[in-house]
């Protein structure tokens, strides 16, 4: 089958389309026949090797970690999935014909399968961050980062947690927050002003997603350090802000996506599809770090 593999640390133009073996679904995983991939900032910062110390792989390394599809393979031990059944999860190397998921839940009817392939890996994180900062109805809550894969996440799952939502993007992703039920505000200089305009008061917790060096900034808005939460700048501790901690429950996290996908308040839209031999491109453009959604890798 076909795969996306990088045989060095590098650029975007180390990934290459390989012919390799099928992977097989181990203990408590499936494989699916991926239709679509996500791309995340994750997926070029492994190809860098800005992880590579904590992290050291064997190369050639397929890259993705996020996919959608039909299962065509059920490991030992796995319950409530068949063959056949549409899904979308996390794994390993999935920009590929075939990956391997060890997390993943049914897709509902009516999502596509590009834009469910977005959903894993931003959703798993803003659930996770949601719930570490408490984010309770009637509180109000400002994302540094709004337009992103886990800023659109963040935002549409803090709404329809009852929470009062402050975005901040660039000019061209204004709408994109404010069709979210959030008010945008443009990021740069002045923006704790601009934010003052919209609320008064201290704002209950701010999210960090976009790593903008923006930690103190956050936490005058705040008023306190410890409601303020970065999941990109790991300079937070230094100013008494927390960076978010791994783990968390990522079917539920999907779940509660997904519900409320079926409700009709909740998208991650794809902003691009790439096909497999356009990885380098996709990647390349993830990091360029400007997205409103996802990118997807598309395999037919
Ligand atoms: N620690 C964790 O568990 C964890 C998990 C997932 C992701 N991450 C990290 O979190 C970061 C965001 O991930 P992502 O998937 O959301 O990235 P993404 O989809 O590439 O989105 C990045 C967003 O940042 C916005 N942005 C760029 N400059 C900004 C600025 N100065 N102020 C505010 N927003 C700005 C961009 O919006 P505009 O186009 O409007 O500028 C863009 O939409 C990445 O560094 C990723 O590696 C960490």
């Amino acid at each position: 089958m076909r795969a996306v593999r990088f045989a060095e640390y590098g650029g975007p133009q180390v990934l290459r389309v390989d012919e390799v073996d099928e992977p097989h679904a181990g203990v408590g995983e499936v494989r699916i026949a991926v239709r679509a991939a996500g791309v995340n900032a994750v997926d070029w910062k492994i190809r860098a090797g800005y992880m590579s110390e904590q992290m050291p792989l064997p190369l050639p390394f397929g890259t993705g970690v996020d996919a959608a599809r039909v299962v065509d393979e059920v490991g030992e031990g796995v319950a409530g999935v068949r063959v056949g059944d549409a899904v979308l999860g996390s794994g390993s190397a999935t920009y590929a014909e075939h990956a391997v998921l060890t997390t993943w839940v049914l897709k509902p009817e009516g999502l596509s399968f590009e834009e469910a392939a977005g959903y894993p890996v931003p959703v798993g994180t803003a659930v996770r961050i949601l719930n570490q900062l408490a984010v309770q109805p009637g509180q109000t809550i400002l994302v540094s980062g709004a337009a992103g894969g886990v800023g659109t996440a963040v935002v549409q799952l803090a709404v329809a947690r009852g929470a009062t939502v402050i975005g901040t993007a660039s000019e061209r992703n204004q709408d994109h927050v404010r069709s979210m039920g959030a008010t945008p505000t443009i990021y740069g200089d002045g923006f704790v002003g601009r934010v003052r305009e919209i609320v008064a008061g201290n704002i209950d917790a701010a999210f960090d997603i976009a790593g903008a060096g923006v930690i103190p900034e956050l936490i005058e808005l705040t008023g306190d350090p410890s409601r303020v939460l970065s999941i990109a700048d790991y300079s937070a501790p230094e100013h008494g802000a927390a960076v978010a901690s791994p783990g968390g429950d990522a079917v539920a996290a999907l779940t509660e996506a997904t519900r409320l996908f079926t409700e009709g308040r909740f998208h991650i839209p794809v902003e691009r599809t790439f096909a497999l031999d356009e990885a380098s491109d996709a990647q390349g453009a993830s990091a360029g770090g400007h997205v409103a959604g996802r990118y997807i890798i598309t395999v037919s």
